[in-house]
This record gives C-alpha cells, structure tokens and sequence, in this order.
C-alpha cells in the first residue's frame, strides 16, 4: 500500500525539461519529489514511508550485552514508486554514521523518528534501488500508548527484541509498516559464549579467532517489520521435523469435523522446527516445545499448508518481555506465558497475521480475532471444550464490548478484549450462519487468496460473502462494526 506522491508541478516540469532537451543522463529528465514522511495509518500516521516498496533486507548487527551497544548496517532493496529526490525510513534513536544509496554517499538527516536520505542521483519510478545505513547506539525501547514495551529489550546477559506495533524501528531503520513486507537476512554476531536467534533457517554459524559467534538467519517468505525478531543470550535447543506441506486445494472442501479430513502426508514436503530456551526454562518448556510439530499439523489440516518455510519458538526467562509475540517462524514468549493455549494462539498467527497481514492496524482483528478463534477451534476439536461454551463465556464479559472489533478507537486500544474476543466472536457468529462446511471453505479459500499479501476488512466480508453465496451485512452490521452488545447472542 505504497502511497504516491507525484504532483502535477512535478510532472509539468518533467514535461518542460523533456522540451527543452538539456537534460542528459539515465536520471536526467527526472524531477523527483520527496517520498511520504508516513503511510497516514489511522493509528500511527508516520509509520511507514511513501515512494517505495521495500523487497529485501540484510541486516547486519553485532551487540555487546555488557555495554548494550549495537552496531548494524542495514542494506535495503526497494523498488521507487515514484520519481524520488528522497525518501524516509523510520528509525528510533541510534546514530547514522554513514548511508549510500547504489554505492554513492547519500545525504542523511534525522527529525524525531524520521530519517531522510537523499540520493545522489534522483531514482526514477520503477527503478530498484539498493540503500545501505551503517548505524550504532545503545537502543531503547519504546513504551507503547497501552504501556507495554517493545523494541530492543535487555535481558539479563542478552536481548530480545520484538515490533509490535511499533518497535522495530528502534533496532533497523526500515520501512515500519505492516503492508510493506519483505524477505530478511539478518547476520547477527555476540560475544564468545553466547548464541542468537532470528526467523527463518540459521544458514550459517561461525565462531570467529576472537571467540565471536556469527549466526546468518534466512528468511524467505515475505515478513512485515513487525515480525521481526533477534533474541540473543544463552539457549538451549530443541530440533524436530513437522509435515506440514499439504497441497492447498487437496481437502478444503472437507467437513469441519477432524475425521473427516485427510490428515497431512509425510511426503507432501516437511518444516524444519528449531526451538530455543533461556537455560533457566529450558527444561520446563521441553515437553510443551516438543508438541510444536503436532499442533502446527493439526492447523494445517485445518487451514491448509503452513505458509513458511522454518518454525519453532523462542522461551524466554521472565524479564522485560511481558507477553508472547508470533514472530515470523519462531514466535517467542516469556516462560510466563507459555503455555499450550498461547503456543496455539502464536501459531495460528503464523497462517493469520504472518501470511495475510493486515493491511493497516485498523485491521488487527484479522490477526488476533482469528488466532483466538484458531484457540477455540483447537479446544473443541482435541480438547473437548465446544466453541460455544467460549463464546458465551465471553459473549458475558463486559470488557469484550468497549467498542467494535473492526474499529478501536486509539491505538492504546488494539490489544484490548474486543479486538481478540469479539473478534473471535465475530468468526463464530459467522460459522453458525454459513455452517461448518462453508466456513472451513471461507477460512481456507481466505488464507489461500491472500497468502504472503495484505488484506482489509472489506477484502475478509466480501469474500466470506463470495464463498458463502450471499449477503452478511445483518451479521456485520451487529457483530463486527455494531457500538454495544446485542440483546442475544
Ligand atoms: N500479537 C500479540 C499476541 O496477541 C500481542 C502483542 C501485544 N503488544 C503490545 N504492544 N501490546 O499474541
Ligand atoms: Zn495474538
């Protein structure tokens, strides 16, 4: 969703300096304009920048737990979506030292949590450009208008940092919003002793004269900054295989109950999972790690094949991280919160959230109503707790009707009740309209549509609607977009 920004000035004076033929040189003719400050999302208007797509980033960042100091270099592949005589990337804190973009050195200039680069050479639109940033600092977290903190954590002999919504920016200066997503590489190097991890496959680890161990982290599948993760420190592993690679189409015209559906075949292709742990918690999130590989198979079975090509999880000894994230392939959580229902909540992201992002934050309940609602399914299905019996539980609790789910009114109020329990609300309303049948389909045909791309509100309604045959606007008028709580549930 990139916005563009060429004016009609500046196209008239294209116009003009095309006419009068002095210009001379791949970028001659061009007249760029400054690329958008912020993507204007109704919750954080300068997250993410205008003028660009981002395709790729490689990061590489080396930290020192003692000092906290982190210094990176971040090399971005974008693509211009328009003529750019500059562009933003968001950044918190840090100090450039240094940006080049294709090679030159680019003029760079902060202003809060905008950095500017201005290119040597305007970029015309279409062009592909490389920028690279070379940075250093202590980073700080951010506290977020619901109070919680994100971004680059210290732990005790470590970090880990997590972005949502907004804390990627305070360890790689990027393009920070959901609907910009991109493949990562990210090369992280710590002191003797200590290890680190990061989405995707870990395609290499080498332990320098020094002692410093250098990890690469491959993540393929396109990942909003959000879901970015580095946790460093001292580990323990755990490795398993799950099958996971069922054909998309193979059974999604299935019957909701798990008999029914074939289960996935060992051959369809498999997912390596690799799982890290605080030593303190090591062995106490053994047991829970090693179901990862089963509960990842039953949602596939169940929303078709997982969308990645790496899983697992991180666990983290209680510390400055107070809640669990689903961070791309390998979610992580404070030991506190690991537990099988918010395991199977973070997975569910995976397929919900990971591979269809939102497209702004005003749509977070495509995330945490459906990975709620993956929560109740998983219950009912292998756990004997109907989903009903969750729906009136939480159809009863005053805190899940402050406001609708498809519109929280501030930012401090994403996270809150409604957002996950009306939203997953919302998905069971919807199931007992259309049955069982018809909702497998919508939830499957959803993830398939929109697999590795963004998605509205709008695109969910209008395609529940495609496949269930008819209109539903009774049913969103009240359950999704409706002030207060129905008579009835
Ligand atoms: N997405 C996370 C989850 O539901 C919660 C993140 C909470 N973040 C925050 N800044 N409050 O699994
Ligand atoms: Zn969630």
């Amino acid at each position: 969703m990139i916005q563009r920004n060429r004016t009609g000035t500046a196209a008239a004076l294209v116009a003009l300096a095309l006419l009068a033929g002095g210009c001379t040189g791949a970028t001659g003719g061009v007249r760029g304009t400054p690329g958008a400050a912020g993507l204007r999302d109704p919750y954080f208007p300068k997250l993410g920048n205008g003028g660009y797509d981002v395709g790729h980033y490689a990061l590489s960042l080396a930290y020192d737990p003692r000092t906290g100091r982190l210094d990176g270099t971040a090399e971005i592949t974008a693509r211009a979506t328009q003529d750019l005589s500059a562009f933003n990337l968001d950044l918190a804190g840090l100090t450039v030292a240094a940006a080049t973009v294709d090679g030159a050195p680019a003029a760079h200039n902060r202003a809060g949590n905008e950095l500017t680069l201005r290119p040597h050479d305007e970029i015309p639109e279409g062009a592909e450009f490389e920028a690279t940033v070379t940075y250093t600092g202590v980073p700080e977290p951010i506290t977020d208008a619901d109070g919680s903190e994100e971004g680059w954590l210290r732990t005790d002999g470590g970090a880990v940092a997590v972005g949502e919504p907004q804390g990627s920016m305070t360890w790689f200066p990027g393009n920070h919003h959901p609907s910009d997503k991109a493949a990562y590489d990210i090369t992280l190097t710590v002191p003797a002793g200590l290890d680190a991890f990061s989405n995707g496959v870990r395609t290499e680890r080498r332990t320098a004269a020094d002692g410093r161990v250098t990890t690469v982290w491959h993540a393929a599948e396109p990942m909003a900054s959000y879901l970015a993760t580095v946790a460093i420190g001292r580990f323990e592993t755990g490795t398993a295989t799950a099958p996971l690679g069922a054909d998309a189409d193979a059974d999604s015209s299935a019957s909701a109950s798990a008999s029914a559906r074939a289960s996935v075949s060992a051959d369809a292709g498999s997912v390596p999972v690799l799982t890290a742990a605080e030593p303190a918690v090591a062995a106490s999130s053994a047991a829970l790690r090693g179901e990862i590989p089963t509960i990842l198979g039953r949602q596939a079975d169940r929303f078709g094949p997982y969308p990645f090509s790496a899983a697992g999880a991180i666990v983290m000894k209680d510390g400055p991280l107070g809640y669990a994230l689903e961070t791309q392939t390998r979610p992580v959580f404070p030991a506190a919160s690991f537990d099988r229902a918010t395991l199977v909540h973070e997975l569910a992201h995976q397929w919900f959230g990971n591979s269809v992002t939102p497209a702004g934050w005003r749509d977070l309940w495509l995330n945490e109503g459906f990975a709620t609602y993956a929560e109740w399914l998983y219950a009912e299905e292998y756990e004997n707790v109907p989903a009903r019996t969750r729906f009136a539980t939480a159809f009863a609790q005053d805190a899940n009707w402050a406001f609708p789910p498809a519109d929280p009114p501030a930012a401090e109020n994403l996270f809150d009740p409604p957002v996950y329990q009306r939203g997953a609300m919302v998905l069971h309303k919807l199931r007992e309209t259309v049955g069982d049948r018809v909702f497998d389909e919508i939830l499957r045909g959803w993830l398939a549509k929109y697999r590795h791309a963004n998605a509205t509100t709008d695109d969910f309604t209008a395609y529940a609607e495609s496949v269930a045959g008819k209109d539903l606007d009774g049913l969103w008028d009240v359950w999704l977009y409706g002030d207060g709580k129905p008579e009835k549930p």
